[in-house]
């Protein structure tokens, strides 16, 4: 019997091409596992009214570990319209099956690893004062609340009357008092204590176990007085247990500013949900985007690693696949990190460094060309033969070919 049990959830359009990559790595690199298939996505909305359904959430409290692809979303009255006939008009809602898994498994720390592989044409590069550039490596760890904020879903547009009635309890409602309910949209930004303390612990843990230096904790306690008032709050709380590491405080604005100013000063960076999302994308940005940005979202029984991209549809039928895997098998290297097997997972991050910096095989997106079939002709590698690259690499190790201070 393998020793693991991974719930594969490839789900829509590219997610069915990059993760069968990230299991052939993981195979490769000796990994014991089997792998049971879960169906998610569209498909499962359109003939089932329900992109997660029960059976794929059953597998998931039995086997606690899953790697997921990519889903496909689309607006309320596009998704109503291509629900099958038989479903149409039975109030069928649609839910995005990743928020539904993040909320219904508690799955509250979103952990996004944005490391720059030298030799990446995507790393971010910076004018030197006297000339030239220069590349700072980045090294940065977000934690993002991944279960409240804005994103917990309590919002409304014509809110009902004693939603109407509680909101005037504040003298702030006051000039929209009178806006007429149709023209009224609200979603309530929610901030518990508990979980603001979980994220803010596992964001100071993995700093000291991974030797960072500082944890930043990115919010706007300025204006949002209340709810990043109190992640500020908790993150100094919890900093009185960790006196050997520096807790610096940014705001969400003026971090997004920084960012490429001084890339390299930051460690682990600490937020709620919304600001989280918004500075793991910008940081993603500095060391090569959605073909390299990894997450995983790890909950106190369950964990899923996916990609931070969607399924990309307009690459999705293309044959051979010509999107980037890196992103996917970095996920599959997390979820070794959380089960224990370190020593594998940092050999996939050691391949993929060599494959970056030695720069023969590249994907159209770490080209700068456009996608489509095109591309391949233009000398970017396949889906499969980035794959194929890492794997011939396996075992191959780099003299600190990346920024790894927190990554062996
Ligand atoms: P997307 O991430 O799917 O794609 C945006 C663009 O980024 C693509 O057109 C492609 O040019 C590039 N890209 C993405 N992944 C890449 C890869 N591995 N290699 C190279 N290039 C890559 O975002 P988009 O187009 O906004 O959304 C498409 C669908 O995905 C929507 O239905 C959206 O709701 C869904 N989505 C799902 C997510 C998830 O499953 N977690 C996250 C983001 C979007
Ligand atoms: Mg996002």
């Amino acid at each position: 019997m393998a020793k693991h049990t991974i719930v594969s959830m490839p789900g829509d359009g590219i997610g069915n091409q990059v993760l069968p990559e990230a299991i052939r790595v993981l195979d490769a690199v000796g990994f014991e596992a089997e792998y049971v298939h879960a169906d998610i996505g569209w498909e499962c909305w359109i003939k089932e009214g329900n992109a997660l359904p029960e059976r794929a959430i059953e597998l998931l409290r039995q086997y606690k570990v899953g790697l997921f692809g990519a889903i496909t979303s689309k607006p309320k009255k596009e998704a109503e319209a291509e629900l099958s006939p038989a479903l149409r008009g039975k109030e069928y809602q649609y839910f995005s099956p990743i928020v539904s898994m993040r909320q219904i498994f508690n799955l509250d720390v979103c952990m996004r690893p944005c490391m720059s592989f030298p030799g990446n044409p995507l790393n971010f590069i910076r004018k030197k004062p006297a000339g030239g550039f220069e590349e700072p490596k980045v090294d940065v760890v977000v934690f993002r609340q991944n279960t409240e904020g804005l994103y917990a879903g309590v919002e409304w547009t014509n809110p009902p009357q004693p939603v109407r009635d509680a909101l005037r309890a504040h003298p702030k409602f006051k000039p929209f008092d009178k806006v007429a309910g149709t023209d009224l949209a609200i979603s309530v930004r929610i901030i518990t204590r508990p979980a603001a303390r979980r994220i803010c612990e596992a964001a100071f843990l993995h700093a000291r176990n991974h030797g960072y230096k500082s944890v930043t904790i990115c919010e706007k306690p300025n204006v949002l007085r209340e709810t990043s008032g109190m992640m500020e709050e908790v993150a100094k709380e919890v900093h009185k247990q960790y006196s050997d590491i520096a807790l610096w405080s940014t705001n969400i604005d003026a971090q997004t500013m920084w960012l490429t100013k001084n890339p390299e000063e930051y460690g682990v960076i600490v937020a709620s949900n919304l600001f989280g999302d918004v500075i793991s994308d910008a940081f993603a940005g500095l060391v090569g985007g959605l073909g390299f940005a990894a997450s995983g979202n790890v909950g106190q029984e369950v964990a899923v690693f996916e990609p931070t991209h969607g399924s990309a549809p307009k690459y999705a039928e293309l044959d051979p696949a010509i999107v980037n895997p890196i992103a996917m098998i970095l996920s599959a290297a997390m979820m070794l990190d959380h089960l224990g097997e370190n020593d594998k997972a940092c050999k996939i991050r050691d391949a993929i460094a060599v494959v970056v910096a030695e720069g023969k095989v590249r994907t159209y997106d770490m080209m700068r060309i456009s996608g489509g079939t095109k591309s391949l002709a233009q000398g970017a590698a396949s889906t499969t033969q980035m794959t194929d690259a890492i794997l011939a690499k396996l075992g191959v190790t780099v003299e600190k070919a990346y920024a790894g201070s927190g990554k062996n």
